[in-house]
């Protein structure tokens, strides 16, 4: 049906305007560089018979992945050199081949996580959102389709942009199908889920607009309307600071800026967006410590010199690899699979610049001072109120904490990726840190200089404070905080003050990893017969 629609329509009006964008030769020096870099590791792991990368893992028995192979078809239409057209449309092709065709299924315009998968939702493999198949898949990969239409669509047969097209019209006719839902399974794309929520609004707006469906342009700008409204609060997006998805807002809010006309809401707002969040960027980025100062909503790792961020890929082309905090050879670092949006990243990230304020960009690489920064921001229906926040940001050491009141422990996201008070500093060694992993739906945090002061105003005697500590190169032991390395921590509140320390190691200990990384759980209980609001007092010194 849809195949009718483009030759109803008349395929050469909707490949309108045959762009030759972003060429690598083009590309700033140190955008060519994460190109150069990214592209060559992913090389080595693209299977040219298959037309699909491998699986980065490498515990995956060789099986291939469908978003990765979209990124590189991206990389390689902006390399041009050699076959890479050729393999970039067989990947496009094969992708779009894998898509979910049959509208009444939930999943219907997504596309399969690998090519090997028995079909989702046939009697021995369920249908299980986020697991056999990823809804925010569809704004991945739309999203990646609309840049090669926008920027290479000289270099694409008309037959393979045909294609495109008109998988970008199912994957927004199955995205419309989202919507955020507290019943147990339900779906959870409420506006305030900023990452997909963007791409959601942008595919559809722009699909929208090339197929002539009013209602999809339309669709896609009420969308946008929403996740504007909540911007609108505080001017922070409702999934606030994350070394990992604030990096795909501000793709998505690129998208918004550069690709739609005028008339779109998303045009006209996106670029005041990325400059607010570029502002509050500024203030937490921590040259020094090269992390963005805690707390996170959502958090890949507690160190972001030792797992790859979005966040390091838009700033690697801006202030230099090193200072990012990425390592030489990025794929070593945790969550590297997030390396293969380096290719997309620099394709976009010299434009990029000039939404970027001037005294930021030039402010981002060094340290400009010691500074106290507050804001707030809300992610409904989970936030029963905003949540407001205070950073410390020091020469060597950040402190940050939110206070929120929550419809359940952990957020929207859940306890392991949700730190709502986060201390870091520099050992001298490496950077460590003080999280605070959430076990109460509600919490009060005060903020100073050299303190955190942390109350539960719905706890009782049961709750506790868990706190998560770094591991340190020079105190391999650890048995209490006169064993952490480069911080004097005293402690006070009504807790008792006996407290439990566990190991949460790799291979023992008595708890396990977080988020790959390794750790020392610091346990309060509150006193036997306890009555009042449950609270603990951190004050630091630096050794
Ligand atoms: C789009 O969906 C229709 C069903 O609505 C299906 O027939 C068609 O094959 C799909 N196109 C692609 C490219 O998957
Ligand atoms: C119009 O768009 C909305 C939102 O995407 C969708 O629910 C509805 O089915 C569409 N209607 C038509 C006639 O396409
Ligand atoms: C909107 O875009 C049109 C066409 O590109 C241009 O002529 C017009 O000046 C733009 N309007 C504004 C307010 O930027
Ligand atoms: C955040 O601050 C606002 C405004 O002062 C207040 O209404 C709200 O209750 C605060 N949130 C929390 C969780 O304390
Ligand atoms: C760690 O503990 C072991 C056993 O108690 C001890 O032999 C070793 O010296 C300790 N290491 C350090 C660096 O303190």
């Amino acid at each position: 049906m849809r195949r009718s629609l483009t030759v109803a329509l008349g395929l050469t009006a909707l490949l309108a305007g045959s762009a030759s964008g972003a060429s690598f030769a083009e590309l700033s020096p140190t955008a060519q560089e994460m190109f150069t870099e990214s592209m060559a590791w992913m090389d080595w792991h693209y299977d040219p018979k298959a037309g699909y990368l491998y699986d980065f893992s490498a515990s995956a028995a060789l099986r291939h992945d469908t978003r990765s192979s979209a990124w590189y078809a991206l990389g390689l239409l902006a390399r041009n050199s050699g076959d890479d057209v050729a393999e970039a449309e067989k990947i496009i092709r094969n992708i779009i081949s894998g898509q979910y065709k049959v509208p009444s299924e939930e999943w219907y315009g997504d596309y399969q996580k690998y090519p090997q998968e028995p079909y989702v939702g046939s009697a021995k493999y369920p249908a299980e959102r986020y697991s056999s198949w990823d809804p925010n898949w569809r704004g991945f990969i739309g999203t990646t389709l609309i840049l090669a239409i926008e920027e290479y669509s000289d270099l694409l047969s008309d037959n393979t942009q045909g294609l495109m097209l008109e998988s970008l019209y199912n994957c927004s006719v199955g995205d419309s199908y989202r919507f955020g839902s507290l019943v147990p399974g339900g779906d959870n794309l409420w506006p305030s889920y900023s990452n997909p929520a963007i791409m959601r609004a942008f595919v559809s707006g722009w699909t929208g607009r090339r197929m002539q469906d009013s209602n999809m342009t339309k669709a896609g700008e009420k969308y946008a309307q929403e996740i504007l409204d909540l911007f609108n609060e505080f001017n922070t997006l409702s999934e606030f600071n994350s070394g990992t998805y604030t990096g795909v807002s501000l793709f998505g809010l690129h998208l918004w800026s550069k690709y739609l006309p005028n008339d779109s809401i998303m045009a006209k707002n996106g670029p005041r967006m990325i400059e607010e969040t570029w502002k509050v960027i500024v203030k937490l980025w921590h040259p020094g410590l090269r992390n963005m100062a805690g707390p996170w909503d959502r958090s890949y790792g507690y160190d972001m010199n030792r797992y790859l961020s979005l966040m390091a890929l838009w700033l690697w082309p801006l202030i230099g690899k090193e200072n990012a905090g990425l390592i030489a050879s990025p794929q070593v670092m945790s969550h590297k699979a997030d390396y293969a949006w380096a290719p997309v990243l620099a394709i976009l990230v010299d434009e990029h610049k000039k939404f970027i304020p001037k005294n930021i960009l030039y402010n981002l690489g060094k340290f400009t001072g010691e500074h106290k920064y507050h804001t707030s921001a809300r992610y409904p229906p989970y936030d029963n109120v905003p949540r407001n926040f205070t950073f410390w940001v020091l020469e060597k050491m950040t402190i940050g904490a939110e206070s929120y009141d929550q419809i359940r422990v952990g957020g929207a996201t859940g306890p392991d990726s949700f730190n709502p008070a986060v201390v870091q500093w520099d050992t001298g060694d490496e950077i460590s840190w003080i999280s605070l992993y959430p076990t109460e739906k509600t919490m009060r945090a005060k903020v100073y200089h050299n303190k955190l002061v942390m109350t539960y105003p719905k706890g009782n005697d049961k709750s506790e404070f868990q706190l998560i500590v770094g591991t340190f190169e020079k105190m391999p032991n650890v048995s209490g905080w006169d064993d952490i390395q480069g911080l004097r921590v005293k402690v006070s509140g009504n807790v008792d003050k006996t407290y439990d320390v566990a190991f949460g190691g790799a291979n023992g200990g008595g708890a396990g990893t977080i988020n790959d990384f390794e750790n020392w759980r610091f346990i309060y209980k509150m006193p036997s017969g306890f009555e009042g609001v449950p609270k603990l007092v951190l004050e630091f010194e630096l050794i």
